[in-house]
């Protein structure tokens, strides 16, 4: 089991243009070029598991993928093929779950499995409101966990109300929408990240999003993309959270998704206390462009209780700037956290008081009593942002992490940026 060990070397300036590529956007790149009938071409495509399982399932199904230089060109096959083994999304949810919606309208059989964490995740969200639409599907526990098995069918058009905030549920259902049998919609209770509707209506879809997004089918083959992959800020956002715990620090992280749906965690951090600035640079299927986070004194605590969606993934490394913050940080409806690729709830309050700090744990979020961290060896539970959080509680108090073998899924060159801040050792 490979183990981290970090501690903190002072502060630090560091402007960062080596941030992984957004992950969301890469997985739908990737998934999305089987709607053209040219070759999409992709710059800065994510090379990490999560991203790279995906590209290997649209190979499955018949697409040939080139490497030129820093751009992938993924060319369509003519028509898709039924694949001759299973397709293993290992780690990801959002590879499993879009590709639900995107499997269940094609004709063919599939069958779509994943790691042990995967194979633990609820895919009844997107299994119920399919099957309601005609899709063929079933699974361990009357289809709510994989491995899957799709047997494709003619879909119905649907106006669905999601009863959760999910890009996952969201962008499944559009998928199946775009080759139902006439207009769908679908409503959430609250906006969750839109990266399919940005990018399937710059290849020409009819997709329409207000209140309700309104779908229509496919008449044809869609525009290939033609993309660079912005950095991710869910993977910058351990950054920006040690320039905003170390004194005298600060972080450029460079060509990022500024997308609103994204980036509300550096909103939460600027609240806290810490300097946030946005420098918008173009804006071509997404804004995009640098964020630059500074410390400014000890942060205070916070309350989060709204736009969880937009902030999700940032929790575990917004919980170690609340753990250094003077007084009491309270985070609720954020439920989510227990179904993600680990119970965040649970692992991340268990290394937190592992670290001295008081906690309490609520079904739906948690309180933290800011203070100062300790020195401890902590557990990642297999889980690549919890165990990319506490390296980042390294740099002020001496960490220990165990498992981290699992940050190759999001962000394979954590360790080496990391090593530029703090001194770093793995040993296995
Ligand atoms: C993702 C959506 C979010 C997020 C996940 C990536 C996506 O999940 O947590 O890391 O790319 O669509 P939910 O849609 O389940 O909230």
């Amino acid at each position: 089991m490979k183990r981290l060990e970090v501690k903190g070397k002072g502060a630090f300036d560091f402007v960062c243009s080596e941030i992984a590529s957004d992950k969301s956007i890469s997985h739908r790149c990737a998934m999305f070029s089987l709607l053209s009938d040219r070759p999409s071409r992709v710059r800065n495509y994510l090379k990490a598991e999560d991203t790279l399982n995906t590209l290997a399932i649209v190979r499955q199904l018949g697409a040939t993928v080139k490497e030129e230089g820093d751009e992938m060109v993924i060319t369509p096959p003519e028509s898709l093929k039924e694949p001759e083994d299973v397709l293993d999304c290992g780690n990801s949810g959002t590879a499993m779950r879009l590709f639900c919606g995107f499997l269940s309208s094609l004709k063919g059989h599939y069958v779509l499995t994943g790691d042990k964490y995967l194979r633990r995740r609820p895919m009844k969200r997107v299994v119920k409101p399919l099957r309601e639409i005609g899709a063929k599907m079933d699974g361990r526990e009357k289809g709510n966990l994989a491995p899957l098995c799709i047997r494709g069918e003619s879909l119905r058009a649907f106006h669905y109300e999601s009863p959760i905030a999910s890009a996952q549920v969201k962008s499944a259902m559009i998928l199946a929408a775009l080759r139902a049998d006439g207009v769908s919609t679908y409503k959430e209770p609250e906006l969750s990240r839109d990266h399919t509707e940005r990018m399937l209506r710059g290849m020409g879809a009819n997709i329409e999003s207000w209140d309700t997004i309104t779908v229509e089918p496919l008449r044809g083959p869609l525009d290939p993309l033609e993309i660079s992959v912005p950095a991710d800020p869910s993977s910058g956002f351990f950054f920006a959270v040690a320039a905003a715990i170390v004194p005298g620090s600060r972080v450029v992280i460079e060509n990022v998704t500024l997308n609103p749906t994204r980036i509300e965690a550096y909103r939460v951090l600027e609240r806290m206390g810490a300097r946030v600035e946005l420098v918008e640079k173009e804006n071509r299927y997404e804004p995009i462009g640098d964020i630059v986070v500074s410390y400014s004194g000890r942060l205070k605590g916070v309350e989060v209780s709204e736009r969880i969606a937009w902030l999700i993934d940032e929790l575990p490394a917004l919980a170690i700037a609340m753990a250094t913050a003077e007084g009491e940080s309270l985070v609720r409806n954020a439920a989510e956290l227990r179904v993600k690729e680990s119970d965040r709830i649970t692992c991340v309050m268990q290394g937190l008081r592992a670290c001295g700090i008081e906690t309490e744990e609520f079904e739906d979020g948690y309180r933290i009593i800011g203070g100062t961290l300790k020195s401890a060896e902590v557990d990642s539970c297999g889980d690549h942002r919890i165990a990319m959080s506490f390296a980042i509680a390294g740099l002020v108090a001496d960490m220990k992490i165990s498992d981290v073998a699992c940050i190759e899924t999001s962000f394979p060159n954590f360790t080496v940026l990391l090593s530029k801040i703090a001194e770093v050792k793995e040993w296995k």
